[in-house]
């Protein structure tokens, strides 16, 4: 009978609540509006011809390259920050490797690294999700060939200093070290400048988040061109999809959207912060566009928090099965009005499960 590899066999099962979003979506840390006005014109510009032909990545390359002022060898276009994670994996990690992330984090640094039969060693933030670095030099072994770092942080928002990004890398010369900047828009600092005083270090970035382009699948991972001359041969050639290409070159152009929305944003976070703070609740500080908060000691408190928000049309994202998370939830920010709505929603509900009393959000 056909079986599936054991390293598959022994992934736990990760179901993202993705059926019937239905209502304001603040669960996935998307664009709460729209992408750029410019791509959208030229999905509306797409001709036959740019679907029948198979997609050409490398001019593109070329003009991310230039955009984030590396080399053209230097980076590889992914379908999403998602496929870089996949690949770096594919490439570095085998049988009996350990890969070692800093927990809570985002889920699919474990889940690819344990496809590939490797051992995922899992660092315990420090308190109120700090960044472990004592712990995680302890951690690096020989056998250490895959350090995945989020940064900013996802579920936390937490962040961590380039300075110590750097030593983890020197530290572990024979591992990739991802440093995953799918918020760096919303933070505004980047290892990538840097990137060059560690040879080993690779650089995600997304057009999910802030460009609002998560449903074209669209990243970037940038390394040294000794490097990615390997990730190139473990992907596929067509991996981004023609019509991701076609609208690039328009999101890339339309800087002044980015910005305009990723002020919104961070106003946006500002508010639901000062809204916390005067209701009592604990959250912690955010570097991204989302924000962690806890609504109860137990699970089944970030269970009934979710559901009442949903009867109001919004949908947040319990986290309570992650590491030190238990009650907690993470709430994506957007657009003004997006979050006043959200505001009035989560007065009602603080107010309806004891959460906060009497507190105006607003
Ligand atoms: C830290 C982090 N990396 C990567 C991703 C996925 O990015 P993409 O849509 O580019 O695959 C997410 C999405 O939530 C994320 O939080």
């Amino acid at each position: 009978m056909l079986s599936p590899r054991q390293a598959i066999g022994n992934i736990p099962s990760y179901h993202p609540p993705l059926a019937g979003r239905e209502g304001l979506r603040l669960d996935f840390n998307e664009n709460t509006d729209t992408c750029s006005p410019r791509v959208l014109e030229r999905l509306r510009s797409l001709r036959p011809e740019e679907l029948t032909r198979y997609p050409e990545r490398e001019p593109l390359e070329a003009a991310v390259a230039e955009f984030m002022k590396v080399s053209a060898r230097e980076v590889l276009l992914t379908n999403g920050v998602d496929e870089a994670i996949h690949l770096l994996c594919q490439v570095y990690l085998d049988r009996g490797d350990e890969a070692i992330i800093v927990v809570p984090t985002y889920s699919m640094y474990a889940i690819y690294a344990r496809a590939t039969g490797s051992e995922v060693i899992r660092v315990r933030a420090d308190q109120d999700f700090r960044f472990p670095m004592a712990q995680l030099r302890r951690s690096i072994t020989p056998r250490t060939r895959l350090i995945a770092i989020a940064n900013p942080n996802n579920p936390t928002g937490s962040v961590v200093a380039v300075d110590e990004l750097l030593e983890i890398a020197r530290l572990a010369p024979q591992a990739a070290v991802l440093i995953d900047e799918a918020y760096f828009e919303f933070y505004g600092k980047t290892i990538l400048e840097r990137r060059r005083e560690a040879r080993n270090v690779f650089v995600a970035r997304t057009f999910s988040k802030a460009y609002g382009m998560a449903g074209l699948r669209l990243g970037v991972l940038v390394g040294d061109a000794d490097q990615m001359w390997a990730v190139r041969r473990a992907c596929s050639p067509y991996n981004v999809n023609a019509v991701a290409l076609a609208c690039l070159p328009d999101a890339l152009a339309d800087q002044e959207y980015v910005q305009a929305y990723v002020s919104e944003v961070l106003a946006g976070r500002a508010r639901l912060e000062r809204a916390l703070q005067a209701g009592a609740v604990q959250h912690w500080p955010s570097e991204a566009n989302f924000l962690l908060l806890r609504v109860g000691p137990a699970k089944e408190d970030a269970v009934a928090f979710v559901e009442q928000m949903r009867r109001r049309g919004i949908l947040v994202r319990d986290r309570s099965a992650d590491e030190g998370c238990a009650g907690c939830v993470r709430i994506s920010l957007g657009r003004r009005e997006h979050v006043t709505r959200l505001l009035y929603a989560l007065g009602d509900v603080f107010e309806e499960l004891g959460i906060a009393q009497g507190v105006s959000l607003l």
